[in-house]
């Protein structure tokens, strides 16, 4: 694992976005794993506009998305699929076929789980993952406690991710689980970009650099990932030693 510090999200989220096209470039059917939230907005509204700026070939690329709220519908702007949708599926005018995003409105969401599996075993596997982490040190839904060795799942949601969560939502919703592609994909990805920005992520940071890897600090794995970059700002990066 790699640690890289940047002045600031701007350069960050310019370095994030370079990284992704240039791995399009090296591989056009690459297969890039996508997390939303607030910390990975940047990076892909600049990779949406260096892609079409440059004619990037995307065509045969697939897109997967790292997770969702169970039980909050695609409309909902706090949901996962909202975000992928508005921010790079459309602006980038991805067919169809080269997007995989769990459905949390799904009756048997252990389908919903096998598909995303069997995607990314059909695809060769994940090329790029670019993942932020959670107050809890959570990466997409892995919670404290998971398994590191867990393929997609469906998980209990953790106090602090639901409080957290509420940020994304335009009023109060009740989130009780989530669905996410598990950590031995991660650790199976060619690359992964944990990416964090801004002070509040500095303590997190710095137990995820600095401890021991333990599952109690999902995003600790990372120090065990062979092609692992963690991407952070000068303000995220504060309390490391
Ligand atoms: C969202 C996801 C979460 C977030 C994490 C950080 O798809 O996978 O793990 O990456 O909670 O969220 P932000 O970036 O909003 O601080």
């Amino acid at each position: 694992m790699e640690t890289k510090t940047y002045p600031d999200y701007e350069t960050l989220s310019a370095a994030v976005a370079q990284i992704m096209c240039d791995n399009i470039r090296q591989k056009p059917t690459a297969v890039i794993c996508l997390a939303s939230g607030h910390t990975p907005l940047l990076p892909c509204r600049l990779f949406v506009q260096k892609a079409n700026d440059e004619h990037l070939h995307i065509s045969e690329a697939t897109f997967l998305g790292l997770d969702e709220w169970v039980g909050v519908p695609p409309e909902n702007e706090g949901s996962c699929h909202y975000f992928l949708y508005n921010t790079v599926f459309n602006p980038l005018g991805l067919q169809a076929g080269q997007i995989h995003v769990f459905n949390g409105m799904a009756e048997d969401l252990s389908i919903e789980c096998e598909t995303m599996d069997d995607v990314i075993e059909n695809n060769g596997g994940i090329d790029l993952m670019i993942v932020g982490i959670g107050m809890n040190g959570h990466i997409g839904f892995n919670e404290p406690g998971v398994p590191f060795n867990h393929l997609s799942h469906v998980i209990e949601l953790d106090k602090t991710t639901i409080e957290v969560g509420q940020k994304y939502f335009p009023a109060a919703t009740t989130l009780t689980k989530g669905i996410t592609i598990g950590l031995q994909h991660l650790m199976n990805a060619n690359k992964v970009l944990l990416i964090a920005n801004g002070e509040k992520k500095a303590a997190i940071i710095q137990q995820t650099i600095e401890s021991e890897v333990s599952n109690q600090i999902p995003a600790t794995i990372m120090q065990t990932h062979k092609n692992g970059i963690i991407m952070i700002d000068a303000a995220a990066s504060s309390l490391l030693s």
